[in-house]
Formats: C-alpha cells, sequence, structure tokens
C-alpha cells in the first residue's frame, strides 16, 4: 500500500469552493508519485475537488435512503465523486455506537474509512471496527507547529501495536501539527502508514512548496 498525504480541507477559506479546486490541481501534481496524495473536502465541493485528485468526504452520518433532512448519505458522497470518508474527527465526533454504524455504512457504499481518534483508548474501541485507517490525532496538537510525531511519539508507536493485534486489515495515520519533513518522516519511522494535515498546507501562501517539502519527508 502506498504510504497516504490526507489533506484535510475543513472548512478554512482556502479550501473551499474554487479555493479547494485550485488546492486539488497542485496537490495532483504530486499524486503519482509513489504517495497517495488524498484531499478531504466538504461535501458541496466533492464533486469538483474529485475531478482533479483523489477525494474523501470529511464525515458521514450513519443512516441509510430514507427521511433523514439534512444528513450526509454515504451513497451520495460515493456518487458525487469520493472514494472515502473520515468518521468521528476532533472537530466532528461522534458517539461510538455511531463509529461502528459510519464504519459499516461507508463500507456499503464503497467508501474507504479513515476513523479519527483522540487517544490510546479509543484507539482501542475503533479497532475493533475494523475500519482501513484508524487517524490518531491529540486534539491539543491540531493546528499547531508542534507535531504528533516530534511531541507525542509514544501515542504512534501504541497505537501502530494496538491496530496490529486487533485488525490486520487496519493501517495507522497519525495527524496534528504536521507540518514538516522531519514530521512526516519520524511519523511513518514510527510505524505509521501515511500522514493527516491541515493547517500547514491549507492555510499555506506556498501550498505547493509545503506539499513538496512533506512528500520528501516519505523518502528519507
Ligand atoms: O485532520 C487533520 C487535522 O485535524 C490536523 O490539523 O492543522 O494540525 O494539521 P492540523
Amino acid at each position: 500500500m502506498k504510504p497516504i498525504l490526507l489533506i484535510n480541507l475543513k472548512t478554512y477559506k482556502g479550501g473551499t469552493g474554487e479555493n479547494a479546486l485550485k488546492l486539488a490541481r497542485i496537490a495532483s501534481k504530486f499524486s503519482r508519485r509513489g504517495i497517495d496524495v488524498i484531499l478531504a473536502a466538504q461535501p458541496m465541493d466533492i464533486t469538483r475537488v474529485s475531478k482533479a485528485i483523489k477525494t474523501f468526504s470529511q464525515h458521514i452520518d450513519p443512516i441509510e435512503f430514507g427521511a433523514h433532512t439534512g444528513h450526509i448519505l454515504p451513497e451520495s458522497v460515493r456518487k458525487a465523486g469520493a472514494k472515502g470518508t473520515i468518521i468521528n474527527h476532533s472537530e466532528r465526533r461522534i458517539p461510538i455506537r455511531d463509529i461502528e454504524k459510519c464504519i459499516a455504512r461507508a463500507r456499503e457504499a464503497g467508501l474507504t474509512t479513515v476513523c479519527c481518534a483522540s487517544g490510546i483508548e479509543i484507539v482501542r474501541k475503533i479497532a475493533l471496527f475494523k475500519p482501513v485507517f484508524i487517524a490518531i490525532e491529540p486534539p491539543e496538537l491540531i493546528g499547531t507547529k508542534i507535531s504528533v510525531s516530534q511531541a507525542k511519539p509514544e501515542i504512534i508507536r501504541k497505537s501502530v501495536e494496538i491496530v496490529r493485534k486487533a485488525s490486520r486489515k487496519t493501517r495507522v495515520l497519525c495527524g496534528a501539527g504536521i507540518h514538516s519533513r522531519e514530521d512526516v518522516s519520524k511519523a511513518m519511522e514510527l510505524g505509521a502508514s501515511g500522514v493527516i494535515l491541515a493547517s500547514a498546507v491549507v492555510k499555506s501562501r506556498k501550498p505547493e512548496k509545503v506539499i513538496r517539502e512533506l512528500i520528501e519527508g516519505f523518502s528519507k
């Protein structure tokens, strides 16, 4: 499996609407170099972004076709062009029973699952549901310049160990504060299969330069 660079556009201005497409075009220049570069877009932007690059949704709801006004239906994001979805991001948390249901519904809809966990205990619980990826993200480091791989290496090592025992199908990503090639190479050294990040790219005036540097971290 290729290492993953998952850029979460969140609801940043630089990651919304036409700006999301601009970033997708920039990021797509890097997606053929042995790295799986993916953008997690807002539902409204999935169609346009997915024309340029592999795209995930930032969220789905654990619902089926039917009367669920205002919810995000897994099949809709798939039809819009998403290949996967984030579930339970720290900024969009859901109860554990909904996490299990979302993973199952995503599977039915043909979506890859990246299930976020804020700490070791939640990694342990989510691993039992066997998502494709578990992304460990300590919330206090999100949006900072202190990366999880430099500040909390143990949490990555431990997550990899737990996940390896619980599910052979699941891989670990890590995120929060990732902004340099060293952050990426350290994450890979600790056993992660890739990284998830947002502000370093989406808030940058030179996103192409930042993505290039991050990609270099995979080959260190
Ligand atoms: O989903 C990625 C995220 O929460 C990390 O954000 O800005 O610390 O890279 P950031």
